[in-house]
């Protein structure tokens, strides 16, 4: 498996020659991505292993370069690669089991994935660097089935009978076929026998006439669960693309996930580990003394640790025990935790390890220097993980994703900011859509730009702001279209009815001068979760993660902290490996939203003017417009902008003609500033 990803990037990026750019052979990148800054912020504490240990990693959609302009998600791919390796080897020393898990979603997310056809063509070899022994796809590998036939080609074959769909097929040739295996039952090295599932949630979003997600009672019926849950088995392991904590009530609609491990519960007390996903979050959930689960973050910002200190397996040929000077698992899902410690079968622990080299090396090589300022050892790079690294580093290059385009003076977030402020990512889109979607012949007629928050799906950070961020932002190409022309009382009416929230004040119909004033107090209504774009979990329950605009939280010596996750779960709130001050995340944007893009008086709109839309938005409109009895059809909707112009292209104009472009001048966000 190794060889083959190594030769495929490596021939990828032989082949693909593009004009004017060269590499010097020469220049290797010994860490991570050159642009990316070093977090100064250690973990409290060696991990606990046990016998049974697991690596997990959830949702990277594509994130394999990291994250530059943060320093406690700074490691890219290459980074993670050594860090396994030195992981494995530890395992080895100790007679222990490390298992390797991942729960999907590998694109539609960063430039590495998404950027070229199809999805994941560079990125997908990078990711093949890490030995998996269970994964699973996720909804995004089902929005097409041109995706999620390429998954069953590629990745999934890459991974043979590791890549696990016990519920998802894809249709080729009119027949529809899983996309991997349906399960996988193994001996790890250690000789514990293992069944492992892998499953992922339906989402709305889904090519339906391509792609088949069964429900729970489905797999239920299948011949082969019959077969395979007749197997003699010490641990089930469930990998999921879909939340640990959703309750299975309805076989039909619930989470499979869950609903997998209350079957599995149902007819035997063995022990189940869970790996979830698509929730985007760090979280622990224990179910009853023998099962539990972990979610481990999102675009590799995090990797899941669950450790188990012991298993009950016949067949275990591994340590005896474990070494007592060494930190081990010794929390317990046992109903209120405490009672006899005979009663507990077996203790357990879990971490979440930001994703950086200092972490990695902390828990591998130690690290050098003092704690305020440590450094990274040279025996922690393995050449596999600098050549993953490397390759990263040509494909970025080649794809056009280092660009610089303009200087971040700021943050520029989701939820950290109130609508209307300077700093709340969705005012920042209004401008750009209002400086860069303008068709010339059109540009002297009044017109609003519209488009919803599901369009932006991360945060900018302050600092070099490059065409691979841009991608990141808005990782959607949605064209624009327009109705011209539309009176103004059409366009309140639809708005109206839309649930918008932004109110319309037309110039001839007596409405009070001041109602154009974006309404802050109808926040509460959740009326339109009808409009919700890609309305799917993994936007509902959606939370970037990296701000604070609180004084910084200071530990026992003053040290301040950065932003980041501070987790509270099931076992306690230990979970996080590098403590953190509290992310604000109390505001949430309107779901529909307008540029006004040409009114010289913003509380007043013209009589009529142009209505532009993104194409994902039209059929509401048109529908909308229809319920109001207004008279615009399909025929009315005609392009506004080139075809080849997307939603993706308005950051990167707008930023690239207003922002600073100083690359040098343009530092990040330290830990400890406001
Ligand atoms: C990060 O640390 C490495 C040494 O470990 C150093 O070579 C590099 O210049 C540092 N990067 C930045 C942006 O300070
Ligand atoms: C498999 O990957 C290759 C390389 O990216 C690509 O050319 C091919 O189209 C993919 N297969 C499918 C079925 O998409
Ligand atoms: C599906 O059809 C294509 C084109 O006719 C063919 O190349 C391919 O082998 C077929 N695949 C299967 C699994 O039958
Ligand atoms: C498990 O058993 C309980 C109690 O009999 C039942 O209510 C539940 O539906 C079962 N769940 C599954 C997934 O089989
Ligand atoms: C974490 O899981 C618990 C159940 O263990 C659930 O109640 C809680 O809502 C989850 N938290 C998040 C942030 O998803
Ligand atoms: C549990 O283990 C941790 C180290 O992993 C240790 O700091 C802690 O004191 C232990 N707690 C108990 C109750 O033994
Ligand atoms: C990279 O992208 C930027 C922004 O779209 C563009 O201006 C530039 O010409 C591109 N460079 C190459 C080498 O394609
Ligand atoms: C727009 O429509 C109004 C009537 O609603 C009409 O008076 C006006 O001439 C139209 N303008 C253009 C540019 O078509
Ligand atoms: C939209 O219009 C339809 C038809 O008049 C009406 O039933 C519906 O309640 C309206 N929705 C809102 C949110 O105003
Ligand atoms: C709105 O109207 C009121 C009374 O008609 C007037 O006093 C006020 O100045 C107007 N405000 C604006 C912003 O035009
Ligand atoms: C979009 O807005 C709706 C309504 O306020 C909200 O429920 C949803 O979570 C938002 N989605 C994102 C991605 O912010
Ligand atoms: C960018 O800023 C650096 C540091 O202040 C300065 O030396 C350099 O001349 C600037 N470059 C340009 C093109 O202004």
């Amino acid at each position: 498996m190794r060889s083959h990803s190594v030769l495929s990037i490596a021939a990828l990026l032989a082949l693909a020659t593009v004009p004017g750019t060269a590499f010097d052979d020469d220049i290797i990148y010994p860490k991570q991505q050159k642009e990316a800054f070093n977090t100064t912020e250690i973990p409290r504490a060696p991990l606990p292993w046990g016998k049974v240990n697991f690596l997990h990693t959830t949702d990277t959609h594509g994130w394999l370069d990291g994250h530059a302009n943060i320093p406690s998600w700074g490691a890219d791919w290459g980074d993670f690669v050594s860090f396994v390796m030195h992981m494995k080897d530890k395992a080895l020393r100790k007679k222990v089991d490390l298992l390797l898990i991942d729960s999907g979603d590998f694109h539609d997310g960063g430039g590495l994935s998404d950027s070229t056809s199809p999805k994941g063509a560079v990125s997908d070899s990078i990711f093949e660097n890490i030995d998996y022994d269970i994964l699973t796809i996720g909804n995004h590998g089902v929005r097409t089935g041109a995706e999620a036939l390429n998954i069953h080609h590629n990745l999934s074959r890459v991974f043979g009978d590791r890549f696990l769909t016990s519920n998802v097929d894809v249709k080729e040739n009119g027949t529809f076929k899983s996309i991997g295996n349906r399960y996988r039952a193994f001996q790890t090295r250690n000789g514990l026998r293992i069944v492992a599932f892998g499953v992922t949630i339906n989402d709305h979003g889904r090519d339906r006439s391509n792609t088949e997600v069964h429900d729970a009672s489905w797999i239920f019926e299948q011949p082969w669960f019959d077969e395979v849950m007749k197997k003699e088995v010490d641990l089930y392991v469930l990998v999921g693309h879909a939340p640990t904590y959703a309750p299975c009530q309805d076989l039909k609609q619930d989470n499979p996930l869950v609903c997998l491990r209350d079957r599995i519960r149902n007819s035997t007390t063995k022990p189940i580990q869970l790996f979830g996903g698509h929730a985007h979050h760090r979280n622990f959930t224990c179910y009853d003394e023998r099962s539990s689960g972990i979610e481990s973050g999102k675009y590799c910002d995090t990797v899941g640790w669950v450790a188990l200190n012991d298993v009950s397996s016949p067949t275990w040929s591994g340590a005896k025990a474990l070494l007592d000077d060494e930190p081990h698992p010794n929390k317990s899902c046992a109903v209120g935790n405490q009672g006899d410690i005979q009663d507990i079968p077996y203790l357990l622990d879990r971490r979440y390890l930001d994703w950086n080299r200092v972490t990695f090396a902390y828990h591998t090589v130690n690290l050098e220097g003092d704690t305020s300022n440590p450094s990274v050892p040279a025996s922690f790079d393995r050449p596999l993980g600098r050549k993953v690294t490397d390759d990263i580093s040509k494909a970025r290059l080649l794809l056009n994703l280092t660009h610089f385009l303009g200087c971040a003076k700021e943050d520029y977030c989701f939820n950290c900011k109130k609508v209307g402020q300077d700093g709340n990512i969705y005012e920042l889109l209004k401008l750009a859509l209002a400086d860069t979607v303008v068709q010339k012949e059109r540009a002297h007629l009044a017109r609003v730009v519209l488009s919803n928050n599901g369009t932006i799906r991360d945060n900018i950070y302050q600092g070099p702001f490059t065409t691979g961020d841009a991608y990141a932002v808005v990782p959607f190409p949605n064209r624009f279209q327009y109705i011209a022309n539309m009176s103004c009382h059409d366009f309140k009416k639809m708005t109206s009815n839309l649930s918008a929230k932004q109110d319309v004040s037309c110039i001839d119909d007596g409405d009070h001068n001041d109602s154009s004033v974006i309404n802050e107090e109808s926040h509460g209504s959740q009326s339109q979760s009808h409009l919700e774009l890609r309305s799917i979990f993994d936007d509902r329950s959606y939370h970037p993660a990296t701000f604070s605009h609180k004084p910084e939280q200071q530990n026992l010596e003053g040290k301040q902290h950065s932003p980041g996750y501070t987790t509270h779960d099931a076992l306690g709130n230990d979970g996080d490996d590098t403590l953190h001050s509290p992310v604000i995340e109390d505001e949430t944007y309107m779901n529909l939203f307008w540029a006004n893009a040409s009114f010289p008086n913003a509380s007043h709109y013209p009589p009529s003017f142009d209505v532009v839309f993104t194409d994902y938005l039209a059929q509401r409109i048109l529908d909308a417009l229809k319920k109001t009895g207004a008279p615009y059809t399909e025929k009315d909707v005609k392009s506004y902008m080139p075809r080849t112009y997307t939603s993706r292209d308005v950051l990167v104009d707008y930023t690239a003609r207003n922002w600073g472009q100083n690359g040098t001048e343009c530092p990040i966000r330290k830990p400890g500033e406001r």
